[in-house]
């Protein structure tokens, strides 16, 4: 039996536009993952998050299903638009009755709730006035982050500002595959400098209105490999880890200035004067959140503009075609230990997409268990050697809109029939909940 230490917080964990569906509700305004899913070509299927998984009116539903799950903690994310609908000023009170109900039925239930505040739902108001490339976003983060911290801070204990900044920067700014959907490698490097201002701006207010809570950053992390011992392709995996994963965060929060090979490849594209900020980036914080998903080989290639390209695998792949390679965690877990030593790390997405079917009223999953569990028993490993992961979270409760797959790729430990939304718990659903119980693995 590989037991976890008493406490540990085993979660699901979702985000709203990828759940709620309702996207005009009781005054919500429109976020820009609403109008970047209506404009033809940007998602597969043309699929939008209008209904989604329908949570907003049948979130008793799942609050009731992760109590059958026995989950100890629940990670959510706030839609901005629906508490302040032009993203700033005026405070739309049914759209935060809405969180506030959920997270008294979480508690009432024994559920943690563990609240990101930013998973890519930017009021379109913000966006109209250039969004995260504006230094003012800043402000504007500060300003929502204020009004959940006073509503719900009496409650929730865990807070995380940004959900995987990198690709709020990269994936949205310079690849132009999520909202807003822009492709320029300047203002790519501005929106990561500005959200780490706005990162630090909520962690400041933070401290003087919840006391007794904690606040922490959640990253996307690959595990890279050097294709070979060539000394330049170590270097490149080398830069795809300060780029790509938590350094490019945590080397300015904990350090003062951008990682070295990111601003020797990448530095002129930051704004000028980028290091003034970096004092007031410099917020301690109380965790770090580790998203994992893949492994990836990589090799040098000069005529990449980042001198760095993939190499495929022939290894067991997800539906999303990922490469599974459960070690990667391990290495991650124990790299951020060396490299910044943070106080406590919570491991706040990992799970896969399969193709899953629907037989005789269930939905068997194998494969999907095996992945958690090679994941989970990397975790362990982990804790063995005094690296202090102190929860783990299963993206994702539901399946759910992924983005710019639309609804085409099932992560959910819970099935979900988009066209009845009838919810049936998958095999892997019911494994997970046993490792819950027993607090850890046979
Ligand atoms: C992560 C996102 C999450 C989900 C998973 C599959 O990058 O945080 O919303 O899409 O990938």
């Amino acid at each position: 039996m590989k037991k976890f230490p008493e406490g540990f917080l085993w979660g699901v964990a979702t985000s709203s536009y990828q759940i709620e569906g309702s996207p005009f509700a009781d005054g919500a305004g429109m976020s820009i993952w609403h109008t970047f899913s209506h404009t033809p070509g940007n998602v597969k299927n043309g699929d939008n998050g209008n209904v989604a998984c329908d949570h907003y009116n049948r979130w008793r539903e799942d609050v009731e299903i992760m109590k059958k799950l026995g989950v100890r903690a629940y990670r959510f994310s706030v839609s901005w638009p629906r508490v302040l609908p032009e993203g700033t000023g005026r405070v739309n009170q049914k759209g935060l009755d809405f969180y506030d109900r959920l997270v008294d039925a979480l508690l009432k239930n024994e559920i943690v709730p563990f609240v990101t505040l930013y998973h890519w739902d930017l009021p379109f108001e913000l966006q109209l006035k250039g969004g995260w490339a504006n230094r003012e976003s800043a402000w504007w983060f500060g300003e929502y982050a204020k009004v959940l911290f006073e509503r719900l801070g009496d409650r929730v204990k865990y807070w995380a500002t940004f959900n995987e900044p990198w690709v709020v920067a990269v994936v949205g700014h310079l690849f132009g595959v999520h909202a807003p959907g822009t492709r320029d490698i300047y203002v790519t490097f501005h929106v990561v400098h500005n959200l780490l201002r706005a990162h630090a701006k909520a962690v400041k207010i933070f401290r003087d209105t919840v006391k007794d809570g904690k606040i922490g950053l959640v990253f996307n992390n690959g595990a890279f490999s050097p294709a070979s011992e060539k000394a330049e392709d170590v270097l490149a995996a080398k830069f795809l880890h300060q780029f790509n994963n938590y350094p490019l965060f945590l080397e300015p929060i904990y350090k003062g200035n951008y990682p070295e090979l990111v601003l020797e490849r990448l530095g002129e594209f930051f704004p000028r004067d980028y290091e003034k900020d970096m004092d007031e980036i410099r917020q301690p914080l109380d965790f770090v959140g580790m998203n994992y998903y893949a492994g990836h080989l990589v090799k040098y290639d000069p005529d990449s503009p980042t001198k760095v390209s993939f190499v495929s695998r022939n290894i067991p792949k997800t539906e999303m075609g990922w490469e599974i390679e459960p070690e990667g965690l391990y290495r991650l877990l124990k790299s951020l230990k060396e490299e910044y030593n943070p106080s406590e790390v919570y491991v706040t997405e990992n799970g896969a997409a399969f193709k899953d079917e629907v037989v005789d009223g269930r939905v068997h999953d194998p494969e999907r268990i095996e992945y958690l569990k090679a994941h989970i028993e990397q975790v362990w490993r982990a804790i063995q050697d005094g690296i202090p992961v102190k929860g783990y979270f299963v993206w994702s409760l539901l399946d759910n809109f992924e983005w710019a797959e639309g609804y085409t790729k099932r992560f959910g430990i819970v099935y979900v029939d988009f066209k009845t939304q009838k919810r049936i718990i998958k095999s892997s659903g019911y494994w997970y909940s046993e490792v819950v119980k027993e607090n850890g693995l046979k």
